[in-house]
């Protein structure tokens, strides 16, 4: 446990996320006066007067302090409260890093979406040397990861900008998968138990489509992502009755993008690929996760390292353009060697698209309750596992387009989305920097509407249950017509 006394202060939630990256299983407790501790780590922050400062404790012994003058802080321009806030983090940062093991390469960043900083000071016409300054002074960040950020949204703003508010990318969930996957916490049901609910499912679906397509007649669409769960786990007749709603309702020949997750490798085959094709689909996934038969199935997953390989064969033959290839650092069990088995196997087949994630250990998902059973692997050995990535994706002329994190990550690293030239997923953009309305259709999925002139985005989120979007699915209607009539 760790007590933490703020001062002339409240900044609890991002103190917490914080001393969280340091110092991953700890618990933290906020205590208003000394008197309420009495041995353990206590961390002071705080600010008198324009002096941030961070004072560590141990067993009631001052053992670290820092202090950080407001005026020092190098942010850009920005009003006094965020100078004020920064300089604070700042303190705890300098001084969490000094004392742990742990290193945090995103510096006082904690935030799911780090790209929208670059955009923000790209906007104000800063210079790139003022930008990466920012990052690394400003922010903490190393220069490796100040560099990616600036690379990863310039490459983004020709998919930006100009904004537009009638312009938008439409979302689609299919919330079904053959089986759960270890790791996995997205809301998704198994397509074999619920099979009944397929049908009502689609029916409903294409109706929410059409609700969709009726109030934005005025408005263009740009991107179309069908994703879940496994979109390809229902039988391929649903899907493409899905993808022919959309070309009833919306213009065909806007549709700049169209990517379905084809995903598990188990749910596809000839027929379905040959579908997905006919129907104008220009790009899809097919994800290994891993080329190591012993890691499939230890997480799950009920294809071989084979079945990828002949599905991308064949799914090049058919001549889809773009294929993106999801994969996993931090599997169980995975070490570098593992990592390299895999990239030795994606290197033949090539793709355009390849999405690297660090394996997060979400708490809704099988693993978190028996993660004991497993070593995980050190923050080391996960960084060496990104950099063969980066120096095989610099290799194989992939560069890194999109960029998030989540909380729970294994060593406070990050996913990256990384394209061949010209070939970036523009939904993948769109939805992660949040300059563009999307709206979504299915369980669980969240529109959000952009306001350009407040620059702010707006959440309409549908029922995350199966059942209960089947019963409320007018509800989901209203409560987009809400904001968009
Ligand atoms: C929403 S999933 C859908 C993909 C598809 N159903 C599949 O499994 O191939 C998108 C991607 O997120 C990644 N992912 C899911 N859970 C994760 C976790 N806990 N940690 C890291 N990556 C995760 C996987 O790479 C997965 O392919
Ligand atoms: S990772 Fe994909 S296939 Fe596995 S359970 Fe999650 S959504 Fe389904």
């Amino acid at each position: 446990m760790i007590c933490v006394r703020l001062i002339n202060n409240d900044y609890r939630y991002d103190v917490t996320e914080l001393i969280k990256v340091f110092y991953f299983n700890q618990q933290v407790v906020f205590i208003d006066t000394i008197r309420d501790y009495s041995k353990g780590l206590l961390i002071e922050v705080g600010l008198i007067d324009r002096l941030a400062f961070t004072k560590v404790y141990k067993d009631s012994k001052l053992i670290y302090e820092v202090r950080i003058d407001m005026g020092s802080v190098n942010i850009g321009d920005c009003d006094l409260e965020k100078r004020r806030k920064i300089a604070i983090i700042q303190s705890l940062y300098d001084a969490l890093d000094n004392l742990s093991a742990v290193k945090a390469p995103w510096g006082v960043l904690t935030g799911v979406r780090p790209v929208k900083i670059v955009h923000k000071l790209l906007d104000k016409d800063y210079v790139d040397g003022e930008i990466l300054s920012i990052l690394k002074d400003g922010y903490r960040l190393y220069d490796e990861k100040a560099r990616l950020l600036v690379d990863v949204a310039k490459k983004q703003r020709k998919h930006i900008y100009p904004l537009d508010e009638n312009r938008f990318s439409l979302y689609i969930a299919i919330p079904f998968c053959p089986t759960r996957c270890l790791y996995c916490s997205f809301p998704a049901v198994s397509v074999e138990k619920f099979s009944h609910l397929v049908d009502e499912y689609t029916e409903k679906l294409i109706y929410e489509l059409d609700m969709i397509g009726e109030i934005t007649r005025s408005k263009q669409i740009s991107t179309v992502y069908i994703g879940g769960g496994t979109p390809t786990a229902i039988p391929y007749k649903n899907l493409e009755k899905i993808i022919q709603a959309v070309y009833r309702n919306f213009d065909r020949e806007e549709i700049q993008e169209f990517t379905v997750e084809a995903g598990r490798p188990d749910t596809i085959n000839e027929e379905v690929l040959k579908v997905l094709m006919e129907n104008g689909i220009n790009r899809i996934s097919i994800n290994p996760q891993t080329m190591n038969d012993k890691t499939l199935k230890l997480i799950g997953r009920q294809h071989k390292t084979k079945d990828i390989i002949d599905i991308y064969y064949l799914a090049k033959e058919i001549g889809f353009p773009i294929i993106n290839m999801d994969l996993i650092v931090g599997l169980p069990g995975e070490g570098v060697r593992e990592i390299k088995t895999t990239l030795k196997e994606i290197e033949k087949l090539d793709p355009e698209n390849l999405t690297v994630h660090t394996l997060a250990v979400k708490r809704g998902s099988t693993f978190r309750k028996v993660m004991d059973q497993y070593e995980i692997k050190e923050q080391e050995v996960i960084y060496e596992m990104l950099s063969e990535i980066k120096d095989f994706t610099e290799k194989m002329k992939l560069e890194p387009y999109y960029l998030y994190r989540q909380k729970q990550i294994l060593g406070n690293f990050e996913n990256v989305g990384y394209a061949k030239k010209d070939m970036e997923c523009i939904y993948n953009i769109k939805m992660m920097e949040e300059k563009e309305t999307v709206l979504a259709a299915g369980m669980g999925a969240i529109s959000k509407i952009y306001f350009p002139k407040e620059d702010r985005i707006e959440r309409v989120p549908n029922v995350k249950s199966l059942n209960e979007y089947l019963i409320r699915i007018h509800e989901m209607v209203e409560r987009k017509k809400v904001h968009l009539t």
